[in-house]
This record gives structure tokens, C-alpha cells and sequence, in this order.
């Protein structure tokens, strides 16, 4: 935040946190509103920032779903073969089960969350996978739908069946979907979650086809496959986001019966295009979310997860991850989610209530 003057400001900060917590308690939170059409609002959740209260109750407050950031992955879990620790995973569940929050499961097999005691650059065989997935399926009936596969379609055109990764086969994720179904008893929905689908190029165009190839293969392999979780990573410049592109590929995933989410959504600035100017950043940002709100909702998609609630925890300011690295003058211009680093709510806030607020119910699916 700019320092003015600090005593101005703290009153403009105080008077703007009395009026948006006097708002907030006036204002439905989007958890009110999604629910009133029939549609679910998340959050990846960092679940070391649950013992927070603030962030605890920005939670609480607008999602309906969550998802656990980290903490439900296999090399999180089964750090050393044999020994699960559920520690941080049971944190997560009963938080949510604490506020009615309903859980997805992110997710059982991942080329980057392979354990260390495993060799990292091939897919481990069925009969090492199955006591992982057992044991965390087991744990966590309730969980309302597991990403069994991750990021398995390859960056780069292998020439393979559906260009997979790694040692990966049709066959091999045949089994690992039908392995879920069985461990699942049928309660949760198996979802495959994949990235870089939402624009034009012939990149994403290839990626696009290759994940409907594959999603077709796996429904008609009867392995309890029920859905696709588009991550939704994207970047504010239309060329990235092609919404005419995503309602055809949406509309051809919805042919194979299959349900459609946005499992990870959070909008960032090309760091050539930020303006050198908060607010405008956040008013860019909020126009996105809303457009592809908008965009999603009117295909049917009516399940939508932010990868994070506020700024202060996103994956995009770890400097493992951050696109401006080597530009640190733009750090403080990520703000790609909802609320910021002070758990205010920003322009993202208030066009994702609007979009979910402005929108017709939607269809109850059969
Ligand atoms: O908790 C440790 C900490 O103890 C240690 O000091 C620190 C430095 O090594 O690492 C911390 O763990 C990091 C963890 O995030 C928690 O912050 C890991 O190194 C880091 O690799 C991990 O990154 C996560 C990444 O997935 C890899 O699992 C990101 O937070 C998470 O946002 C990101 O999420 C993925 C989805 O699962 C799949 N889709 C893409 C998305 C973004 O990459």
C-alpha cells in the first residue's frame, strides 16, 4: 500500500475496512450467491495459513468447495515408502468439514509429485501406486472428486499415443482410472486435470485434441472417468484466453458426457503489458474474471476453484514459480485472485459476485 501520509491513510484504510466489513456483513458472499444458482465457488487452500483468522474466514465466508494446494500430493504424503502422514491432509478436511465445505482430492498420480523414493522420470508400475491411493482414498470418502491424473498430456509432440508423458500409455491410465473407480466405490467423481487448453495457438489447439482424444479413449475404456478440470493458469491479454477456442473445446468435452470445471483459476499480467498502477491491475484482472465467468457459466461449467483466496499465499510470488522473476519491480502488480495480501476484497471480488450473481441458474445436470 502507497504511504501518503500515514495518518491520512490509515484513516482511508480504516473508514475503507469499516465499510467493507459493514458492506460484508450487508453483502452476500459469493459461497450465498453461487449456492442460490446452483453453483459451487472454491479455493486451493495453503493449509498452513488455516490457523490464520483472517484467512480462516475469507474461507469460511465465499467457498462452497476447496481443494488443498499441497498437502493431499503423493510425495507430500509418502515422503518415505510405507509411511503416510496425514497431518496436514486431516487439517484440511476438517476445516472443511468444520464450515460445510465440500473437498475435492488434487491428486493421485502427478509427474511432479512422484515421491523421491521412486524414480522421477518414469511413472511407477500399478502395484506401487495402489497403497497410496488406497490409503488416502480410504481416508477420505467424502472427498467429492479426486484429479486422478494430472498434466499427463507432454509439452512437447512426442509422436505418442495422445502425446503422453513420460513412460505413460492409454493403457497404463486405463488402469490407474479403473483402479480409482474401484477404490472410490463409485462416491466421487474421477476427473482428468490438465493445463494450457484456454487459448488459440497451435499449441494449445494440439493440446486441446490430444486431451479429447485421450478423455474419449478413457470413457469408452469404462474406467469411471466423470470429468475435466481445465486449471485456468491464464494471462489477462486476449490472444492468451480464447473464449470462442474454449467453448468449442468445452462443448466437445460435455459430448462425451463428461462435466467440465475450472479447477485452478488466476489471472496474471504479461510483465511486458502491467501498468506500473495497482488499481488499473486490478480492474484488468477483474474484467478477465469476469469475461470468463461469464463464459464458463454459459457452457455449463458450474464448479469454479481459484488456485488461492488471496495474493499473500499465491504459487505466483514463490520465487520457484514467479513469471516476473528478474523483474522485481513488479512483484507488488501479482495480484491475481480475489482478495489481496490484507484480505481485502479487490475488483476480482466484486466481478466473480457479480458473474456468479448475474447469470441464469444453472441447469441441474442429470
Ligand atoms: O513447504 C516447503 C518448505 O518447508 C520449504 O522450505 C520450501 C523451500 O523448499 O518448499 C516448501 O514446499 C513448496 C510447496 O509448494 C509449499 O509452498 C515446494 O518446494 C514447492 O515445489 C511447492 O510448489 C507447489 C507446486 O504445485 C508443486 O507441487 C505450489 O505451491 C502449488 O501452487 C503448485 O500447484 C500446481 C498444481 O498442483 C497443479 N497445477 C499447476 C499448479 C501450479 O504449479
Amino acid at each position: 500500500m502507497r504511504m501518503l501520509g500515514c495518518f491520512s491513510l490509515s484513516c482511508v484504510a480504516l473508514s475503507a475496512q469499516q465499510s467493507w466489513a459493514q458492506r460484508s456483513t450487508a453483502r452476500r458472499s459469493i459461497r450465498q450467491v453461487a449456492r442460490a444458482k446452483g453453483r459451487l465457488y472454491g479455493a486451493a487452500l495453503a493449509a498452513e495459513y488455516l490457523d490464520q483468522p483472517e484467512y480462516a474466514a475469507i474461507v469460511a465466508r465465499d467457498c462452497n468447495i476447496a481443494v488443498a494446494e499441497n498437502v493431499f500430493k503423493w510425495g507430500w504424503v509418502e515422503s518415505q515408502q510405507g509411511n503416510f502422514n496425514f497431518e496436514l491432509s486431516d487439517k484440511v478436511v476438517s476445516f472443511c468439514q468444520q464450515h460445510n465445505i465440500a473437498l475435492r482430492g488434487h491428486c493421485l498420480l502427478w509427474h511432479s509429485s512422484i515421491p523421491d523414493w521412486l524414480p522421477r522420470d518414469a511413472f511407477p508400475p500399478l502395484e506401487l501406486i495402489e497403497p497410496w491411493m488406497r490409503a488416502i482414498m480410504q481416508r477420505y470418502p467424502n472427498v467429492v472428486a479426486w484429479d486422478v491424473v494430472n498434466e499427463v498430456i507432454d509439452d512437447q509432440d512426442n509422436g505418442k499415443t495422445y502425446n503422453l508423458r513420460l513412460n505413460a500409455t492409454p493403457e497404463y491410465l486405463r488402469d490407474i482410472y479403473r483402479l480409482a473407480k474401484r477404490l472410490s466405490n463409485g462416491k466421487s467423481e474421477l476427473v482428468y486435470n490438465d493445463y494450457g487448453t484456454e487459448g488459440s495457438s497451435s499449441w494449445n489447439l494440439k493440446r486441446q485434441k490430444y486431451i479429447v482424444d485421450l478423455l474419449k479413449y478413457l470413457v469408452d475404456q469404462d474406467t469411471g472417468i466423470s470429468g475435466f478440470g481445465i486449471q485456468s493458469h491464464l494471462r489477462t491479454n486476449i490472444s492468451e484466453v480464447d473464449l470462442d477456442s474454449m467453448r468449442l473445446f468445452i462443448r466437445a468435452i460435455r459430448r462425451l458426457g463428461l462435466r467440465v470445471y475450472a479447477t485452478e483459476l488466476d489471472f496474471l499480467i504479461p510483465f511486458e503489458m502491467v501498468p506500473r498502477d495497482v488499481d488499473r491491475v486490478d480492474r484488468i484482472i477483474a474484467d478477465a474474471y469476469q469475461r470468463y465467468l461469464d463464459m464458463l457459466f454459459s457452457e455449463g461449467v458450474d464448479v469454479v476453484l481459484t488456485w488461492g483466496i488471496t495474493d499473500k499465499s499465491t504459487w505466483l510470488r514463490s520465487p520457484e514459480y514467479n513469471p516476473y522473476n528478474g523483474h522485481p519491480e513488479l512483484f507488488p502488480f501479482i495480484r491475481p485472485l480475489l482478495y489481496d495480501e490484507q484480505y481485502q476484497p479487490k475488483a476480482a471480488y466484486d466481478a466473480v459476485l457479480q458473474s456468479f450473481s448475474e447469470t441464469p441458474a444453472a441447469k441441474q445436470l442429470s
